[in-house]
């Protein structure tokens, strides 16, 4: 009885002092039931303002993390917002909040996300099937996989549509070097004896280092044999495609890579 007091005061200080003020002291439980759901969206927001837009963009309409309106791929419930907000999604962008949030916070943030996620998505500019055709003029898919068919020096793209927004689309195919998916650092790595290895780090211990090269070769090389070993922080094996693509097949490409939103 007493913490449900408690609860109900910290509810009302929330509130604001007028709403305070009108209340009687005990509030029916009825009222905390029907507040919760909004308010926590809306509590919700403004934590996703702070910790979550700049990935998820400011009206969670994509960036580095994808569109969150519409249909979404891992979380179908709230339960399961809750869940991914908490851990995360290991080997992705997607990092945990478990330590900079509460778990009320996390359950309002949860609640907002799925506002959000009740909404429809906006259809995106551009031509897809323009952009399908720009895809296959422009190499992509001697780096890139889409359902099974490609080369696999640059990362997957069968479901990038549901893994990324618009926005970091764009900024990947004019400056691939801006930012890299998890497991994409570029080293270069000089043995003592021996031509230098420069690629994409796919695996590294304390005593090992392997480097898939550009033309997608793996070189496994022991670091003690090593003159010196650079990570090249703001290089990338992608060429940029600023100079050969104009704004508009820009959106045509990125309304097609939208539309890959498969299973991995
Ligand atoms: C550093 C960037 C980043 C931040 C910060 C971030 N996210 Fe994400 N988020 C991602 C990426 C990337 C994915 C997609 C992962 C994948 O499936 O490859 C994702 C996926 C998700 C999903 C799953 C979407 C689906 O379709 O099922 C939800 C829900 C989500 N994020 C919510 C949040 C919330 C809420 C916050 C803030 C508390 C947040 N994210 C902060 C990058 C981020
Ligand atoms: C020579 C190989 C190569 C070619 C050709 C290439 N890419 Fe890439 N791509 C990569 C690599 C490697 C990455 C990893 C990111 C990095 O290093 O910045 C990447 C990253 C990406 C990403 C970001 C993926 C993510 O999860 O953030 C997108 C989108 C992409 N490429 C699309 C394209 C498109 C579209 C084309 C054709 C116009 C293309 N790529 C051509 C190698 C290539």
């Amino acid at each position: 009885m007493r913490r449900t007091i408690v609860v109900v005061a910290l509810l009302m200080t929330a509130g604001g002092a007028r709403a305070a003020a009108a209340q009687p002291r005990a509030t029916p439980p009825a009222r905390r039931a029907a507040a919760s759901p909004s308010s926590d969206a809306s509590a919700g927001r403004q934590i996703f303002d702070a910790q979550c837009a700049w990935c998820h963009g400011n009206e969670g309409d994509g960036g580095t993390g994808p569109n969150l309106h519409g249909r979404l791929r891992h979380a179908t419930t709230l339960a399961s917002i809750v869940d991914i907000v908490t851990s995360g999604i290991p080997g992705t962008d997607m990092p945990s909040f478990r330590s900079p949030l509460t778990e009320r916070s996390i359950r309002q943030t949860a609640a907002y996300v799925q506002s959000l996620s009740r909404a429809s998505a906006r259809p995106s500019r551009g031509n897809v099937e323009h952009g399908t055709a720009l895809y296959e003029q422009n190499g992509c898919a001697s780096c890139h996989v889409i359902d099974g068919r490609g080369g696999i020096l640059g990362p997957e793209l069968t479901s990038i549509g549901s893994r990324r927004g618009a926005a970091h689309l764009r900024e990947a195919i004019v400056r691939p070097a801006a930012s890299h998916p998890p497991g994409y650092l570029v080293v270069r790595a000089a043995p003592a004896s021996g031509p230098e290895v420069r690629g994409i780090r796919v695996n590294e211990d304390v005593f090992w280092i392997h480097i898939r090269d550009a033309s997608g070769a793996v070189h496994t090389l022991q670091k003690s044999d090593l003159k010196s070993l650079d990570r090249e922080i703001d290089a990338s094996l992608m060429p940029s495609y600023a100079s050969r693509l104009n704004d508009p097949d820009l959106d045509d490409l990125v309304a097609y890579l939208s539309t890959l939103r498969g299973t991995r």
